[in-house]
C-alpha cells in the first residue's frame, strides 16, 4: 500500500475487505487470522477482533500495535502500515 493512500472503512466490514473494495491492496492468504500474511500495524486509532485475537499474532505483538487485517474491525480512524516479511 503506498504511503498516504486512504479508503472508508464501515464499522461492521474487515479492515482487508474494505481496502481490498477500495482496490488497495493488503497481503493476504487465509483470511482467517492463521498465517499472519496481513500483519501490519496500527499507528493511530483502534481496532476490534469480533471473534477475539487471532491464532496468528501473539499477546506482545498485539501490545505493541500489530494487527492482522483481515480479522479486525476498525473501532475509529485509523493509520495503519504494513509489515514486510524480511527478505
Ligand atoms: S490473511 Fe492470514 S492471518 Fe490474515
Amino acid at each position: 500500500m503506498p504511503a498516504g493512500e486512504r479508503f472508508l472503512c464501515p464499522a461492521d466490514k474487515i479492515i482487508l475487505n474494505a481496502a481490498h473494495a477500495a482496490n488497495i491492496l493488503i497481503p493476504y492468504s487465509c483470511r482467517g487470522g492463521q498465517c499472519g500474511s496481513c500483519l501490519g500495524r496500527v499507528l493511530t486509532g483502534r481496532i476490534h477482533y469480533p471473534n477475539g485475537l487471532p491464532q496468528a499474532i501473539s499477546d506482545s505483538q498485539d501490545r505493541a500495535g500489530y494487527a492482522l487485517f483481515c480479522s479486525a474491525l476498525a473501532v475509529s480512524d485509523l493509520t495503519i502500515e504494513l509489515v514486510r516479511p524480511n527478505l
